[in-house]
């Protein structure tokens, strides 16, 4: 007979990152832990993704001490995280030293099986982690980004997977950010990666265009070992679908899971009380089927991400305009998967050329993307793109791995941190390596954290239209766009989107 298919459960990270912008509480998770614990699920996703900068910068929380906490209350059952790969859990490449210590940490704090992905899946970005994962004795998932372009094949996807098992990956997720799996696309993905490689595989998706359940059915179908599934109110629309409605969708399946319905029940009632808590963050945008997902190729959050940016920018009649750009800005950039950190760099780019003229303003994040600093992107970059990129930041594109380029930080973190009398430990340096005022804020409350509204400021004097942005740090303020156009320099702010 054949085995049951099993579910993760992910209302504790990427529900509420999807549904309610990450803002769900320790607190507030923590009367649901022990039921989650006790439902018999393959794993919880609790931590990684957006959370860890949520809890720094709005929530004054101490993200280990939360993975801690969580640990205590479901000890049971496996913690699952979400790493992207060098960038750990920011926009930009970190030296190997800080990768590994995050990793260590990571672990030592209680997390089980890291899933580890790269934007561009470029592998050698992720063998460090992965390399990390394993020394630290928890189980390391290689994720494909799945996505839709003239590269990416069904071949490509499942060439990438028998690297991660070559890696030395113990299982394979599909990262399908954006909800476009379409279910027969999962149907052969998923049995050309259960014939290809030894490993099992779990498929992540979103609902954001109504495909998630029929996509799981047929992965189900094809031999997926493990499907992702939320809690209503936090599941469904660009979240993951519900784990009721997913396990009363395999009735007569021979691979049907039951899993105890009163708590499912006392489950959703607890998170009914916490999404009412959290409706300054919630949206029906947010919940509703959006097929523009599938025209687009945008991921789910990142539409109603948009919709904001584009009224702070005064250009809400552009929406359509701004979405018809991007597939045009990520062919140009070689096909890129829109997944954090290349979709808020994709998003802000498309809608800079919508309001300047294509190509006018280009930020450096979008030159780090063409200079292949981000690593090897699925296609080439167009070659007029570069060469404006080249010309404007008198720069040539990067051959290695980007962050072979890096110096070790972690003594010279250490030394930042023993200065400003802050914790001098593996974890402080590596929080004060991706979130240094955040940091700082956490331990010195009466430093105010920064604001995280965009700001439009008056330039002091006007500037000469446009200017690329001054080099960008990696830190915290990374994903802050600065422009300066027709004297007024603008910063744009974006957040994590999947
Ligand atoms: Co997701």
């Amino acid at each position: 007979m054949a085995k049951s298919i099993a579910f993760n459960n992910t209302v504790l990270r990427d529900g509420h990152q999807s549904l309610a912008a990450t803002r769900m509480t320790t607190a507030q998770m923590l009367p649901a832990a022990p039921i989650l614990d006790s439902m018999g699920f393959h794993g919880l996703e609790t931590w990684g993704g957006a959370t860890i900068d949520s809890c720094l910068r709005f929530l004054g929380e101490n993200p280990f001490e939360r993975l801690r906490t969580l640990k205590k209350a479901a000890p049971k059952t496996p913690h699952i995280m979400l790493l992207r790969g060098q960038n750990i859990v920011q926009y930009t490449s970190f030296p190997d030293d800080v990768v590994e210590s995050f990793v260590r940490c990571t672990a030592a704090a209680g997390c089980d099986v890291l899933r580890i992905f790269d934007a561009l899946n470029d592998i050698r970005n992720l063998a460090t982690a992965i390399r990390a994962t394993k020394a630290s004795g928890a189980h390391a998932r290689g994720e494909i980004c799945y996505t839709t372009s003239p590269v990416h094949t069904i071949e490509a996807f499942v060439t990438l997977g028998i690297e991660l098992e070559k890696l030395g990956c113990d299982s394979i997720g599909i990262k399908d950010m954006s909800g476009v799996l379409a279910p027969q696309v999962a149907f052969e993905l998923v049995s050309a990666l259960k014939r290809k490689t030894g490993l099992p595989v779990i498929v992540h998706t979103h609902d954001t265009a109504g495909f998630a359940a029929a996509t799981y059915l047929a992965a189900i179908d094809a031999g997926a070992d493990v499907v992702e599934t939320s809690i209503v109110p936090f599941a469904n629309g660009t979240s993951q679908p519900d784990t009721l409605r997913m396990m009363e969708l395999l009735k007569g399946n021979p691979r049907a899971v039951e899993y105890d319905r009163n708590k499912l029940i006392a489950l959703r009632e607890h998170f009914n009380e916490v999404y009412k808590q959290l409706s300054k963050f919630t949206s029906t945008d947010n919940e509703r089927v959006d097929s523009d997902t599938l025209i687009y190729q945008v991921p789910g959050g990142m539409l109603s991400n948009f919709r904001n940016q584009l009224k702070e920018q005064n250009m809400t009649d552009k929406f359509e305009q701004v979405m018809k750009e991007i597939p045009y800005v990520r062919e140009c950039l070689g096909w890129i998967p829109l997944v954090t950190p290349t979709s808020q760099i994709v998003g802000t780019q498309a809608m800079l050329n919508v309001k300047f003229g294509r190509w006018k303003q280009i930020p450096q994040q979008t030159a780090d993307i063409a200079l292949s600093k981000y690593g090897r992107t699925p296609g080439p970059v167009n070659a007029d793109v570069l060469k404006l990129v080249c010309d404007r930041y008198k720069a040539q594109p990067v051959q290695g791995r980007p962050a072979d380029a890096l110096a070790p930080r972690m003594e010279k973190l250490r030394s930042e941190l023993k200065a400003a009398n802050l914790p001098t430990d593996d974890e402080a340096c590596v929080l004060h390596a991706m979130f240094p005022r955040e940091f700082a804020a956490l331990h010195k409350p009466a430093t105010p954290a920064p604001a995280p509204a965009p700001v439009h400021v008056q330039a002091a004097k006007p500037a000469p239209a446009p200017v690329p942005a001054a080099a960008a740090a990696p830190t915290g303020d990374y994903m802050r766009f600065n422009l300066t156009v027709e004297g007024y320099s603008t910063e744009v702010v974006v957040e994590d989107l999947d």
